[in-house]
């Protein structure tokens, strides 16, 4: 069997690695002889007997959506990530730009290499773009991360996710209400699995990881030029402890902060909505704590236009970062006392973990994530009375790590298993 998988974007990488790392100890298990990269059979449960079998052909694309090393590379080297057989090289653009541009050179690969399944997960561009690519070659598509639903017409994601599992063959959800969801729609039972959160396997993988990172290094390492040379910045600390600079030892950065991160054209394209948040963060919450702010490229951008970016250098504990690699983000999460966020996968993170979490977002995909469901996230959209009052509640709740059913780090043995049990395919409608 041939497996094309397809990743675009920052949130599909610790999506798919362990997916490849599910096909590469099968292969191995079917072939002793071969022996994966990180050595041994990586754990978890057989796949198989391997009696009669054959190895699994997997090609990984990357639609090259995220391109900078920070956005992309990083997180190959540290999830251990094979490089991309094929790079579809499509950069930013518009969403028609990045979704047509990826079905051309999609469109290619496949006739090229005929796969009996393409694999998409989460819900970036690539998902929309190659899940359609793939049913107008008539290839059987599996959607990972299948079923969640915002209701939000507005979001890009919520458009790719309603295509993407439309045409799938086969939708593999991380929770129960997105099964329903897709019940709901009137997806044919024989097309779903409840498999649960495939990244949460890789939070798993690497906890150990982050734990033994330092706080301090992460931030020197991160730490925006311009804030070193504005004279603000955190000097390299002594191996022995306190950071230098407006961090001095004993700063109250090291043991009590605030995450933050921003990348929602809704939250920080419109300066009327961004700069009210800013402010917030910086008159009232840096008054308190330390903020540590990493900055995607979307966000900072948008400050630079609105002219905002100079003037936060100034804020005394505001901590400017650029984008973190998975480990140091995890690392952060795991001590930080409140986490500001409009990401999904932080507040799914968030919830394992058990650090407050204020969704700066009307509504989420996520539901299993908030609070009257067991997680750690509460919606907080980008209303300040609203952001204000539950930062001051989030404050005082303990850290109450939860995790949703069949969270347990072993999803992506059962995406492929759900996969090689539809070797056929299911039924198409
Ligand atoms: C994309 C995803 C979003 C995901 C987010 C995580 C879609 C519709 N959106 O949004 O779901 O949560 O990634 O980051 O697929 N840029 C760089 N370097 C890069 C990539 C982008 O500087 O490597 C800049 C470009 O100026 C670009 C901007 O960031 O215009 C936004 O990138 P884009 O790919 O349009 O989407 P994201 O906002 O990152």
């Amino acid at each position: 069997m041939k497996i094309i998988s397809v990743v675009g974007a920052r949130p599909n990488f610790m999506k798919i690695a362990p997916f490849i790392k599910a096909i590469r100890n099968y292969n191995t298990q079917l072939n002793p002889e071969i022996i994966p990269p990180s050595g041994g059979t990586e754990g978890g449960p057989s796949l198989g007997s391997g009696r009669g079998l054959k190895a699994i052909e997997h090609i990984l694309v990357h639609t090259g959506q995220h391109y900078d090393d920070r956005m992309s590379r990083s997180f190959f080297e540290e999830l251990e990530i094979p490089e991309a057989n094929i790079n579809l090289g499509v950069g930013s653009g518009t969403h028609a730009e990045q979704v047509g541009n990826t079905m051309i050179e999609f469109e290619k690969v496949l006739k090229a290499e005929k796969p009996d399944w393409v694999v998409v997960v989460g819900d970036v561009n690539a998902i929309l773009a190659c899940s359609v690519t793939a049913k107008k070659e008539h290839i059987k598509c599996c959607h990972i991360e299948a079923g969640l639903r915002s209701g939000d017409m507005t979001m890009p994601e919520e458009i790719n996710r309603l295509v993407a599992d439309r045409i799938s063959d086969l939708l593999l959800t991380p929770d129960l209400m997105s099964s329903e969801n897709l019940r709901k729609e009137g997806v044919p039972e024989e097309k779903i699995r409840f498999v649960g959160n495939i990244m949460i396997d890789t939070l798993e993988a690497n906890r150990e990881k982050a734990e033994k990172l330092d706080i301090n290094e992460i931030i020197s390492k991160n730490i925006i030029q311009e804030v070193r040379g504005a004279g603000y910045g955190v000097q390299v600390s002594p191996p022995s402890g306190g950071v230098g600079g407006r961090f001095s030892a004993g700063h109250r950065a090291l043991c009590d902060y605030a995450v933050m991160t921003l990348h929602r054209p809704s939250n920080v394209d419109t300066k009327e909505i961004l700069e009210p948040i800013v402010r917030f963060i910086t008159n009232e919450v840096c008054e308190e704590r330390s903020v540590i702010w990493t900055i995607h490229p979307r966000t900072r951008k948008m400050l630079e236009t609105f002219g905002l970016f100079d003037s936060i250098f100034k804020i005394q504990n505001l901590i400017l970062l650029e984008p973190l690699s998975y480990l140091e983000m995890l690392r952060l999460n795991m001590d930080a006392r409140v986490m500001l966020t409009d990401s999904g996968g932080l507040q799914e993170e968030c919830t394992i973990l058990g650090t407050p979490c204020l969704t700066l977002r009307w509504n989420t995909e996520r539901p299993v994530t908030l609070m009257e469901h067991g997680g750690a996230s509460v919606l907080v959209g980008n209303n300040i009375e609203r952001i204000r009052s539950e930062y001051h509640t989030a404050l005082e709740k303990p850290r109450m790590p939860f995790s949703p059913e069949l969270w347990d780090g072993k999803t992506a043995e059962r995406c492929l298993m759900a996969i090689l049990e539809n070797r056929e395919g299911p039924p198409t409608s």
